[in-house]
């Protein structure tokens, strides 16, 4: 082990980690591009944009920039009874991309703390607008929206959460199947606070696609029975689906809609949970205490909303949506002949998000716990390439800079690892 991996394993607790089977982590010295520089002087690919949030890629010096001059400027100052230029315009840029209606901008911190604020909108801004019955949230099966309390009873429980069920509130789940979807919302009619969706995309639960239909039947069904349609973008946000919000790439707007990881290009943290001007009218009042009672010490940080402005003119200039999905599609071609492999239950992608469903071996029960997850994670490194498998579904999602021929290799490897499944 590393010196470094030998300290750590003395003083850290690293997040969805395993310390007494997963014991050593990565120890990364530098990041550049799409590409890890380790301690012992490796590099690594980054095929996963550390955990979906760099965008245009490691260390892009226009961020970095961005970051500089706001620390010198002004590097923080509390955002209740005070404003700032960075969120002031953030919010505007915010506001001018978003799907339609989206009028309002809460910074939070980070996808979870973004979740829950929109949960607490949600239903504060029905209880407040006379419907205070409406206390049933409705999620998608599979669905993951972070870790904090809210986040978590949102999300699935199974793998992850069902240890903390005691405290978890109840939610109703539904397949993302347009026919079931519409009958649940309407089944729970008027007890309905919000549908709470991963637009397109169910990240966490291994990049599982879903119509858009789902979606355009979940928000007319809202309509119909006065709920509320929260979108959780913090994974699809910035281009992974091919748009810039899946949401628009699926014709639906939402009511509330949940940022985070791409905001910053993935460089510091910020989140956002936008709102229509409706829900931020249900909490103005000249009685002081119908505010919303929420908010954090680094809300609307100058530094991460600066360097989200700077992500935000990349997007633009560089077309990051498009690019995003080209670099996908050269991934998904290059590795579609593997539907047809022994061992491919199914071969996905889009935009620029390219996945395999791989038929776990024989007493492997597959999904996030499957033995092959960390069998091919340390196959993918000893290939140079960083793909962490969401159980047996191995998985890419590169950041923008990535090139053709990074892209190329990334595929390679892919196959590669369905080769020794096989073996
Ligand atoms: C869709 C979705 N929502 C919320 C979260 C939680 O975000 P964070 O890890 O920044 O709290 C994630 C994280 O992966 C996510 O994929």
């Amino acid at each position: 082990m590393t010196t470094l991996g030998k300290r750590d394993a003395r003083v850290s607790w690293h997040p969805y980690t395993q310390h007494g089977t997963d014991t050593e982590p990565l120890a990364v010295a530098r990041a550049s591009g799409a590409w890890l520089e380790l301690e012992d002087g490796r590099s690594i690919l980054d095929a996963i944009s550390s955990w979906w949030a760099i965008l245009h890629g490691h260390g892009t010096k226009e961020l970095v920039a961005a970051m500089a001059r706001q620390a010198e400027t002004l590097d923080h100052v509390l955002f209740a009874g005070a404003t700032h230029e960075p969120a002031v315009r953030l919010a505007e840029r915010l506001v001018d991309a978003a799907p339609p209606g989206l009028a309002r901008v809460f910074f939070s911190d980070d996808g979870s703390t973004a979740v829950e604020a929109a949960l607490k909108l949600a239903y504060h801004s029905q209880a407040l607008g006379g419907a205070p019955e409406r206390t049933v949230f409705l999620a998608l099966e599979g669905g993951y929206h972070g870790d904090t309390f809210g986040a978590m009873s949102v999300g699935d429980p199974v793998p992850f959460f069902e240890a903390y069920a005691p405290f978890l509130f109840d939610v109703r789940r539904v397949a993302p199947e347009e026919a079931a979807v519409r009958a649940t919302i309407e089944e729970i009619g008027e007890r309905l606070c919000a549908f709470v969706a991963e637009p397109l995309v169910q990240g966490a639960n291994g990049m599982r696609m879903y119509e858009a239909e789902v979606l355009r039947a979940a928000r007319e069904a809202c309509d119909r029975v006065g709920a509320l349609f929260v979108a959780d973008e913090v994974m699809t946000g910035f281009g992974r689906t091919g748009a810039l919000f899946a949401c628009e790439r699926a014709g639906v707007a939402p009511d509330l809609m949940c940022i985070a990881k791409g905001l910053t290009g993935g460089m510091t943290p910020l989140s956002a949970t936008l709102a229509t001007e409706s829900i931020f009218e249900a909490f103005l009042h000249t009685d002081r205490a119908r505010f919303f009672p929420h908010g954090h010490t680094f809300t609307a940080h100058p530094i991460g909303c600066a360097v989200a402005l700077a992500s935000l003119d990349l997007c633009e200039e560089r077309r990051v949506p498009e690019r995003l999905a080209s670099i996908g599609e050269r991934i998904a071609d290059r590795i579609a002949s593997l539907a047809d492999e022994p061992g491919v239950a199914a071969v996905r992608h889009l935009g620029g998000i390219a996945a395999i469903d791989l038929q776990p071996p024989e007493g492997d029960e597959g999904g996030y716990f499957s033995e092959l997850a960390p069998r091919l994670r340390a196959e993918s490194l000893a290939r140079g390439v960083l793909l962490r498998p969401l159980g047996n579904v191995l998985y890419a999602l590169p950041p923008a800079c990535t090139s053709d021929g990074e892209a190329d290799r990334i595929a390679d490897v892919m196959a590669e690892l369905v080769g020794l499944t096989r073996g």
